[in-house]
């Protein structure tokens, strides 16, 4: 299992349907999903690992400006990894054709989608998003 985030972007956009598709049609299931206004504390704690980047302040504003659209995904193996590929590279105008991001994105950070990056940060962020979900399948 493994966390994915439709960005506010996503949201604004009009774009869930189409990235939670995707997912599906990857033939991965939902096992949760919410539409969320994230607070500050969450994201603070999600992006804990870019507290000390230059971009933390407009990455955790980009975060919080309206809902996003969080759920748990559940796969045969390696889920994180098979959502990344899916979702592609983190600037859009780098992701290749028939990526979340290659296909949707053009701008940087409005990169549409969070996957969470090895099977350690899937246990830690579905502990965060999800406490009441078990982290393996
Ligand atoms: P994410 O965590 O959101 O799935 O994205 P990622 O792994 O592809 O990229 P990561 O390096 O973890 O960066 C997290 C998010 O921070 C924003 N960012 N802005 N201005 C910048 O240089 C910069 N670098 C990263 C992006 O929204 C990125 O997705
Ligand atoms: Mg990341």
């Amino acid at each position: 299992r493994t966390l994915v985030i439709c960005k506010p972007d996503a949201v604004e956009r009009g774009l869930v349907g189409e990235i939670i598709a995707r997912f599906e049609r990857r033939n991965l299931r939902i096992v949760a999903l919410e539409l969320r206004q994230v607070d500050e504390a969450t994201a603070a704690e999600h992006y804990a690992e870019h507290a000390d980047k230059p971009f933390y302040g407009e990455l955790l504003a980009f975060i919080t400006r309206s809902p996003a659209v969080v759920l748990a995904v559940e796969g045969p193996e390696d889920t994180w990894k098979v959502v990344r590929n899916t979702v592609g590279a983190t600037k859009p105008a780098e992701a290749a054709p028939g990526t979340i991001r290659g296909d949707l994105g053009i701008e940087f950070t409005e990169n549409l989608v969070h996957g969470s990056d090895s099977a350690e940060s899937a246990a830690r962020e579905l502990g965060i998003w999800f406490p009441g979900l078990a982290a393996t399948s």
